[in-house]
């Protein structure tokens, strides 16, 4: 098949680790007699330098011209001023908002290799296997802001028609695993939740078979660390999401090994690690490609259709884990580099 993919390797460590996931990629098109082109375009901090604007209307017209898009990460402490105008995590937003990909897939799963890089005792992760569904393009993140000397306010709404399309997306994915959904709010305390909770017990209805229960963020927070292998599909809102799955990182041992989709009704889906820019790291060949090459995985299943190549991405990801090819952050010595190749390698010999 051919397939256009929109590439934004962004800031930081965004630039080493999606050049891992299009070698991937191209090894993946060789193999299965794919085309895929790449086309290169500037997001966030690069865009800033570059137009003054995070998110040009060029890389935003490639993006939707684009069968997939795939990112690496925005951001970094040169445009970090909290007085800057302009900040390269608009120019993501913006993406998000205008592909209008509502739903945030963020698959959790934890190598038995590298257990020992989790905080967490080996038994309460065996069996770990999460799906985070963040709803991704409303909430505290695109409400009104104001800003003044003396105070701020970020708007904080949400309306059924977001709750519900994105709670459908949830019960479904709840369907084809273990049937069993799990809604974290606030409803104890915030409105946009308890609207959230009635929205989502309404489209309960419709999924008899998944078992649905509710539970507040504050104890989900230290519920994900003493019984995830007790989880199967989380749907949250977007900034719960944004924190849960990050601390969701350390089951599978790194930040660096989490992948991202984000889909919406709309053809185009947006592929990126959850991790950012990492510029404690960045330039340095320390990055874990693993994240960003998972990610690609998940881009051949969701918007090329390519079931049997994404699974085959995932196995090489697999045999490279069990083969000890990883960087620092799991306890290897390979840099970024190594690791992308060892995959390619890996999946050539299948
Ligand atoms: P971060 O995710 O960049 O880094 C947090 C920690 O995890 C750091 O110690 C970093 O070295 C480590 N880490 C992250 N990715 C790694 C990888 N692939 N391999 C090994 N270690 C890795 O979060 P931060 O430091 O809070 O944010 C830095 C910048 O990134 C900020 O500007 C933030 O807005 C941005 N950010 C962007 C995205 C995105 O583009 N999707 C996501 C999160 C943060
Ligand atoms: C993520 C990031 C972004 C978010 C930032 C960079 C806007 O943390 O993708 O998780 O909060 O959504
Ligand atoms: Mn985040």
């Amino acid at each position: 098949m051919k397939a256009d993919i929109a590439l934004l390797p962004g800031d930081g460590v965004g630039l080493e680790v999606t050049a891992c996931a299009v070698e991937v990629l191209r090894a993946v098109a060789s193999r299965g007699g794919h085309e895929f082109q790449f086309h290169e375009h500037l997001i966030g901090g690069a865009a800033i330098d570059a137009h003054g604007d995070p998110l040009p209307p060029s890389t935003l017209a490639a993006c939707k011209r684009a069968d997939a898009v795939l990112l690496g990460a925005v951001g970094g402490p040169k445009w970090s001023d909290p007085n800057a105008k302009v900040r390269p995590e608009q120019g993501l937003l913006g993406l998000r908002a205008a592909l209008g990909v509502y739903a945030n897939l963020r698959p959790v799963r934890v190598h038995s290799e590298l257990v020992r890089f989790s905080p967490l005792k080996d038994e309460k992760l065996r069996n770990v296997d999460l799906l985070f569904v963040r709803e991704l393009t409303g909430g505290a993140y695109f409400g009104a802001k104001t800003r003044s000397a003396e105070a701020a306010t970020d708007e904080y709404r949400y309306t059924t028609p977001e709750i519900e399309r994105a709670a459908r997306r949830a019960f479904e994915f709840a369907r084809s695993r273990r049937r069993h959904l799990t809604h974290v709010d606030k409803a104890n305390v915030l409105e946009t939740s308890r609207l959230w909770r009635s929205t989502v017990e309404r489209i309960a209805r419709d999924y008899p078979d998944v078992k649905l229960e509710h539970q507040l963020v504050d104890s989900m927070a230290m519920l994900l660390l003493t019984r995830p292998s007790t989880y199967d599909v989380i749907v949250t809102e977007n900034l719960f999401g944004d924190i849960l799955s990050d601390e969701a990182a350390a089951l599978a041992g790194s930040l660096g090994m989490l992948p991202s989709a984000s889909l919406g009704d709309g053809k185009v889906g947006l592929y990126e690690p959850i991790h950012g820019s990492a510029p404690d790291i960045a330039g340095k060949g320390l990055a874990n490609p693993l994240g960003t090459i998972l990610s690609a995985a998940l881009l051949l299943r969701y918007s090329l259709g390519l079931e049997a190549e994404a699974k085959a991405v995932q196995v090489a990801v697999d045999s490279v884990i069990a083969h000890g090819t990883l960087t620092r952050d799991v306890g290897g010595n390979a840099s970024t580099k190594e690791v992308g190749a060892a995959v390619q390698k890996a999946l050539v010999k299948q």
